[in-house]
């Protein structure tokens, strides 16, 4: 009789193993595999023993959740328009960018309106925090500040006092004494996240958990913690800008991809309304190697510059270098530029970077990027007035993509007059743009660069 021994699970991956291991095959995640009880009766032991549930139909007559606005544009367009009562969010991000000012700033901005707001620092003293409120000049906000790891005595606090809104500064510094191991450790940060969640739903308190993130880009811990909260924003940034990024990387509330664009100051974090502006400014006369695509983030069309270098390599194998674009893209585009241009790129380096460190995920940035990438090449520039956005399909073929109408109207808006898009896109009226539609990658090398 076969009899399942797999008792032992990671609790970062939910791989099964047949016995202990520091670390887990599955996710590669150390000291996260924990031994479970089995089951002690199979699944039709059950039936006709519980109470029967209530159940519904899809229909509702309630209103959608109301939503409380922080007055922080930024921030209430990422959440999905304000936030939402009884709802779990995680905001993850490398040390130091920027997490525990955001939240101070968004927990004044949101007491200022009325709600009632606690902010529970487990990181920093309250002389710190005040400090720091102090420098942001956020004293006169009615926010209740506690600084604390507990999370029994911070729970309680919470249950008496009922805020609206309760922000935790870290979910890694909080510890629950029913679970043995130290703080920070999986299964600390696992039942601290499940305890939290679950207050929130049952009394009604919004949680918003601050979450670090690991040297791979994940929320240190376990991954399950994504998965018990309702909304997860990463808070990005590269080091040496000023700028910040607010990214909703899962909304069950809003859309998903939404940014939000933030300028970190000598007072605080400032929004960035006009987030094009800013990744164009430092765009000075036109230069080889560089194009600008006209993309969307999340809701907004947003334009960033793409630069390209390209030079002789001195190496057996040229170096591919790309900062704030996937690689295997790169990695695509060369080979389709390669393969049905024929224009070949061996023995060159390349280097391609999207200006301001915004990271742009959207294949339709494909054309600005081997416009970019042939502009280095042939040492001829693009004209400074126009933008280009679409999709490269491995035939060389361009592929329309959504928005083109938005594409065009920001691109207009900002001061550009001509854009190169798929053939077939649905570009409306153009947005007083000339728009150049072209069906493919050779026809775009024939007319910008001559025959290639
Ligand atoms: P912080 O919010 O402590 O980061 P995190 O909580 O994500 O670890 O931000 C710390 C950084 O922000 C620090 O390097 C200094 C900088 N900063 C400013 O530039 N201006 C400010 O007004 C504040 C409060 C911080
Ligand atoms: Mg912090």
């Amino acid at each position: 009789m076969s009899k399942s021994t797999a008792t032992f699970t990671c609790t970062s991956c939910g791989a099964a193993h047949k016995k202990w291991q520091g670390r887990c095959e599955g996710c590669g995640a150390w000291n996260s595999i924990i031994e479970e009880a089995p089951l002690s009766a199979g699944p039709k032991a059950l039936a006709g023993r519980g109470r029967s549930i209530t159940l519904t139909d899809l229909a509702t007559e309630e209103a959608p959740p109301p939503r409380a606005g922080s007055g922080i544009a930024e921030l209430d367009r990422v959440l999905g328009g304000g936030l939402v009562p009884a709802s779990a969010i995680l905001v993850g991000g490398d040390p130091g960018i920027g997490k525990s000012t955001l939240l101070l700033q968004a927990a004044a901005s949101f007491a200022r309106r009325g709600l009632p707001v606690m902010y529970i620092s487990g990181e920093e003293a309250a002389a710190q925090v005040r400090m720091r409120a102090q420098r942001l000049g956020l004293t006169d906000a009615p926010v209740q500040l506690g600084a604390e790891t507990n999370l029994r005595d911070i729970l309680t606090t919470l249950d008496a006092t009922r805020p609206a809104l309760a922000i935790i500064d870290s979910i890694q510094t909080m510890w629950l004494d029913t679970v043995e191991s130290a703080p920070g450790s999986v299964s600390q940060v696992r039942a601290a996240c499940h305890e939290l969640v679950t207050f929130a739903k049952k009394r009604g308190v919004a949680v918003i958990l601050v979450g670090h993130v690991t040297k791979d880009g994940q929320i240190a811990g376990p991954r399950v913690v994504e998965h018990m909260v309702d909304t997860v924003l990463y808070f990005e940034g590269e080091r040496g800008h000023q700028f910040r990024i607010l990214r909703a990387v899962k909304n069950r509330f809003g859309p998903a991809d939404e940014i939000g664009v933030f300028e970190m100051t000598g007072d605080g974090l400032a929004e960035v309304t006009n987030p094009s502006a800013l990744f164009l400014s430092d765009r000075d006369k036109p230069a080889p190697g560089s194009a600008v695509f006209a993309g969307i983030e999340g809701t907004r069309p947003v334009l960033t510059e793409i630069q390209a270098l390209v030079a002789p390599s001195p190496l057996g194998t040229p170096r591919r270098t790309v900062v704030g674009l996937d690689s295997g893209r790169l990695s695509t585009i060369l080979a389709v530029l390669e393969a049905r241009c024929g224009i070949p790129f061996t023995g060159l380096d390349v280097f391609l970077n999207v200006a301001g460190g915004l990271r742009v995920n959207e294949p339709a940035a494909d054309l600005a990027v081997a416009a970019a990438l042939l502009s280095a090449r042939e040492d001829v520039a693009i004209p400074p007035d126009m933008v280009l956005f679409g999709e490269i399909s491995l035939s060389g073929a361009l592929r329309p993509v959504g928005q083109t109408e938005n594409r065009l109207k920001e691109a207009s808006k900002l001061g550009f007059s001509q854009a190169v898009a798929p053939a077939r896109s649905k570009t409306g009226d153009g947005a007083g743009m000339q728009v150049r539609e072209m069906a493919d990658l050779t026809a775009f090398v024939g007319e910008m660069f001559g025959a290639g």
